[in-house]
């Protein structure tokens, strides 16, 4: 009975409210009047613009509005991003303002800072019954409480745009339980929690589940896949999903598209997915499946058109014979795979591209193939746009197809084994290539002239091959975008200017190890040149005064050249330049000094003949505040060493080797705790090595600044994305270090892994600082060749990485200490040339290969590895002020024993010869006990000294 005056109150209302509408939704404005009051409302709170000279006209011409064409209804209002200022403090946003738009079909609130006012009577009333699509993306603070509420409002939506929500609490499918007509749920990049999955059999109703970026953990659930009968697209990619795909994926008999990228799944995805023959599109990158190559378990799937599946673990099919000559229903579009493990085992080409035609891209890296570059592909697929086909083990020659293929953009056989000439046709056959790339093969012959006439060509890449000859005039064409040109590490020859002229819109220019030569001329035009690598060549004649104007620049490496003269001054105007590297030339002079290089981060000036005061260095790089590497190694450079060196914090490599410096090693150095290499040997300092030096922790710069900077030792270059060159480019810092006794040229990534100092070849005097063992991560350590007095520090033993200790041609006394054996990863040692004493270390472990030299010229030092046996020194040590230095093991002084030994020995001897004579008892058991004795002394002193030359006095 309760109910009936309820419904009568509303229609009644309902019917009031129709007369009103006729009343005030009238069309005269050409949009509804009510609508157009309620829109001017939500625009004092939302900044969007009916601009003023608009306010009063048709509300269905404003910007964020869309009206049915017929009725002047309003369907579509977006709303996104309009209260971001968070600033401003929440909307509050009533429900109700929006139910006047009766034919609101979508609605966009995302983007907001949003609390909804959610009035219980908004609940019961058919509102919003044709609203369909709902984005509620990124709005702060939605909670779990608000989310329950505002999906019983919008009930009758059938798309839901959750993403980049944090819901303060972990949502679940019961949320979700009044939305019956859902279709399309994204929650993308928002918390919804690991048990979410758990409970995806609720969404019986779906169509498109996207889960992408959740960071949900755990494995899939292995049931309720059986309910999503509908589902038709599921998207998981990017988050930790582990284990192997449920069998009961089967069930999804509507699956069409599945994206699960970006997991840690397991198993093998082939059989796994056998029996789901409605794919189309199936993306699966970086897992750890296991993926037969040739896809036999996927004849079926008819509608398959996609396949990206690049860094699993690629493996040979189980069983090949039994699939050898199938057929696929399949016509697929996209192809790639690429495998994270190397096997041994090479592939066969899978046989089912024989039967493809509609392939637009294919795309295999590091599979172990045989054979020649699959060039056929061609002939069928006239629409290939990308044949990417690298680290396959391709060997022979390019085939090209024998027509045009205009379609093609890019090429790539990098890192094969592909030999023979670079076909001169390829301009006819690849008209609009893109992009072109043969890293590492071993291509001989000159580089076609006909890649001046590919007017689409953006990068040419052909690095580490054995192309020579001049580079051809027309390597690019006049307007052509070509943007990086590598030809590094080649046998090309010639002049590599005025060629460079041309290349007026190149960004990356690699030329270097060539043997290119001759000068570079004095006027060159301005450029957009931002990497410019000339390194390893043979050009002569000075630096240039144009590269000042070249403002773009980032890299210029010009190092292993014979360039002289001074570096200009025009440096200075190169604001942007991160890396500078012009070692190993015959500069001279010293840098100029400016302070408006405040980019720089790698400077590498070693091997010139660069002069002056290090002082006067300060300015230009005391100045900057970022600077990573410093090497000024072998030079001219005198003078004291500055002050201005604590303010480089940043720093990891400084090389000042080889140069004429002089006076102490400052404490400033102390407060560069950054360091990772430090070498200063070869120069004329002196004075104590500071005991703080034990403050350097070593932590590497990706360490610092927690992997932001996550390059590889070198840099790491934004590219030009509009022009489609490849986004990141690397460039390996190199640096020369003496470690173990060689010297050593260090790359990129191995860089980051050295830590070594080395202060050899110096006037340093005193004690080494026992705080040094504090080094716990040190490789390579050198203090050679230096007036170090006092004793080699126990602590020494805490140095546990250190692969190279070198301490030799000093004054060092004492023993050396035998904790020093616990060093498991020492490959060289030196101790030579000093005045220690006492044995040498044990002939244990890594101390059995270091021979003679590592501790000759010790006069009292003694042991198997000199061949002097330390019982002849026997009387030496007595004098010897044994400080604790050594002696760990238990040394006795052998002289003093012998005497006491031979003393007591014959005492016994003769007591026990007056008891064997007088009882015949005793005799018998003296010869049991005899043997005993001398075992047991025997074994006492070769455990106890564990010095193989005592065993002599025993027998
Ligand atoms: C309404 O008109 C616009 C352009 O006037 C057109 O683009 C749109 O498709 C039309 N919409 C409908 C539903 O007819
Ligand atoms: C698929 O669904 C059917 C019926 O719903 C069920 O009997 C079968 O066990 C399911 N298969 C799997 C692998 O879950
Ligand atoms: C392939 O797609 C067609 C058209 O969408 C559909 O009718 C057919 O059932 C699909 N095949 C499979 C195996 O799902
Ligand atoms: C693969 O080759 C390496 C050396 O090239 C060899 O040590 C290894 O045993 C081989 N593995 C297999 C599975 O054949």
């Amino acid at each position: 009975m309760g109910s009936m005056p309820k419904y009568m109150f509303l229609n009644m209302a309902m019917a009031l409210i129709s007369l009103q509408q006729l009343r005030l939704l009238c069309l005269c404005e050409g949009c509804w009047e009510q609508e157009r009051i309620s829109l001017l409302k939500l625009k004092a709170s939302f900044s969007f613009q009916p601009s003023s000279s608009v306010e009063g006209s048709d509300c269905c011409e404003w910007e964020l509005v869309e009206c049915n064409n017929i009725t002047r209804r309003v369907i579509s209002l977006d709303l996104n991003h309009r209260r971001n200022d968070w600033h401003l403090g929440p909307w509050y946003l009533n429900v109700s303002d929006f139910l006047v738009f009766d034919d609101l079909q979508i609605l966009d609130l995302s983007s907001n800072f949003i609390h909804f006012c959610l009035q219980n009577q908004v609940q019961g009333i058919q509102s919003f019954s044709n609203l369909q699509v709902l984005y509620l993306d990124e709005i702060r603070d939605l909670d779990r409480n608000t989310l329950q509420q505002l999906l019983k409002v919008f009930s009758s939506v059938t798309q839901l745009y959750l993403r980049y929500n944090k819901f303060n609490g972990m949502i679940s499918s019961e949320d979700f339980r009044d939305l019956d007509n859902l279709m399309k749920l994204s929650l993308d990049f928002s918390s919804v929690g690991d048990n979410f999955i758990q409970s995806i059999g609720a969404f019986t109703s779906l169509k498109i589940l996207s889960l992408c970026g959740c960071d949900i953990n755990g494995i899939l659930p292995y049931k309720d896949w059986s309910n999503l009968k509908y589902l038709e697209e599921l998207y998981l990619r990017h988050n930790n999903l582990s284990g192997t795909i449920p069998l009961s994926f089967v069930n999804m008999t509507s699956l069409r598209v599945l994206e699960i990228s970006g997991n840690k799944f397991s198993g093998n995805i082939a059989t796994a997915l056998a029996s789901l023959t409605s794919l189309e599109s199936l993306s699966f990158s970086y897992n750890q499946f296991q993926v037969p190559v040739s896809f036999a378990s996927f004849a079926n799937h008819s509608n398959l058109t996609v396949i990206d599946g690049i860094e699993n673990e690629v493996i040979p099919d189980p069983n090949p014979t039994q699939f050898h000559n199938w057929i696929p229903k399949f016509q697929l579009q996209v192809f790639s795979l690429s495998s994270t493990i190397n096997t041994n085992t090479t592939l066969s080409f899978p046989n089912f591209f024989l039967y493809q035609h509609n392939l637009t891209k294919i795309h295999f890296t590091n599979c172990k193939f045989q054979g020649e570059i699959p060039t056929w592909l061609f002939e069928n697929n006239t629409n290939l746009k990308y044949f990417k086909l690298k680290s396959c083990s391709f060997t022979g020659q390019i085939q090209l197809p024998s027509h045009p293929n205009p379609n093609l953009l890019q090429f790539d056989v990098s890192f094969n084994a592909i030999r023979g000439r670079i076909p001169s046709n390829i301009s006819l056959i690849f008209p609009n290539l893109q992009h072109l790339t043969m890293t590492r093969n071993e291509l001989g012959g000159p580089i076609p002239g006909s890649f001046g006439q590919m007017n689409s060509l953006m990068t040419l890449v052909l690095d580490h091959n054995y192309l020579s000859g001049e580079i051809p005039e027309n390597i690019s064409a006049s307007s052509s975008p070509l943007g990086l040109l590598d030809l590094s590490a080649n046998n090309l020859t010639g002049k590599l200017f005025p060629t460079l002229l041309t290349l007026s819109g190149l960004c990356y220019l690699y030329f270097d190890g060539n043997g290119f030569e001759g000068t570079i001329p004095k006027s060159l035009s301005n450029s957009s040149l931002q990497v410019l690598d000339i390194s390893r060549n043979q050009l002569v004649g000075e630096l240039p005064l144009w590269i000042g104007n070249w403002s773009n620049l980032q890299v210029i490496y010009m190092s292993d050249n014979h360039l002289e003269g001074f570096i200009p001054i025009e440096f200075c105007k190169l604001e942007n330049l991160v890396a500078l590297d012009l070692s190993g030339n015959n500069l001279s002079g010293s840098f100029p000094s400016c302070t408006s290089m405040t980019c720089l981060k790698y400077v590498h000036l070693g091997n010139n003949k660069l002069s002056g005061v290090l002082g006067r260095y300060g300015r230009v790089f005391s100045s900057n505040s970022s600077l990573v590497s410093l090497d000024l190694g072998d030079n001219d450079l005198n003078g004291r060493f500055p002050d201005w060196i604590g303010s480089l914090t940043t720093l990891n490599i400084l090389i000042l080797r080889g140069n004429g410096l002089m006076g102490r090693i400052p404490n400033q150095l102390c407060l560069m705790t950054g360091l990772t290499i430090i070498d200063l040997s070869h120069n004329s300092l002196s004075g104590p090595i500071p005991s703080c030096l034990s403050n350097i922790t070593f932590k590497t710069i990706e360490q610092q600044v927690g992997g932001i900077e996550n390059f590889t030792r070198g840099m790491r270059i934004r590219g030009h994305d509009s022009r489609g060159l490849n986004s990141l480019i690397y460039l390996q810092e190199q640096v020369d270090f003496t470690t173990k006794m060689l010297d050593q040229r260090f790359y990129g990534n191995v860089l980051a892994l050295l830590i070594g100092i080395d202060l050899s070849h110096n006037e340093l005097e005193g004690d080494i600082p026992p705080e040094l063992g504090n080094w716990t991560e040190i490789h390579s350590l050198n203090l050679s060749h230096n007036y170090l007095t006092g004793q080699i520090p126990v602590s020494f033993s805490n140095l546990r990485q250190i692969e190279s200790l070198d301490l030799s041609f000093n004054k060092l006394n004492g023993r050396i200490p035998s904790q020093l054996s616990q060093l498991n990863f020492l490959a060289v040692f030196s101790v030579a040339h000093n005045n220690l004493s006492g044995p040498t270390l044990d002939r244990e472990g890594q101390f059995s290969t270091f021979e003679e030299s590592s501790y000759e010229d010790n006069p009292f030092l003694c042991g198997p590895s000199l061949h002097k046996s330390c019982i002849i020194n026997g009387g030496q040590d007595e004098d010897d002020d044994d400080g604790g230095g050594g002696g760990g093991g238990g040394f006795i002084d052998m002289g003093v024993f012998n005497i006491t030994f031979a003393v007591s020995y014959i005492l016994i001897l003769l007591g026990i010869a007056a008891v064997l004579y007088i009882n015949p008892y005793w005799r018998r058991a003296w010869f049991y006990f005899i043997e005993f004795v001398i075992n047991s002394c025997y074994y006492f002193f070769v455990d106890n000294l564990n010095l193989s030359n005592y065993h002599v006095i025993f027998h």
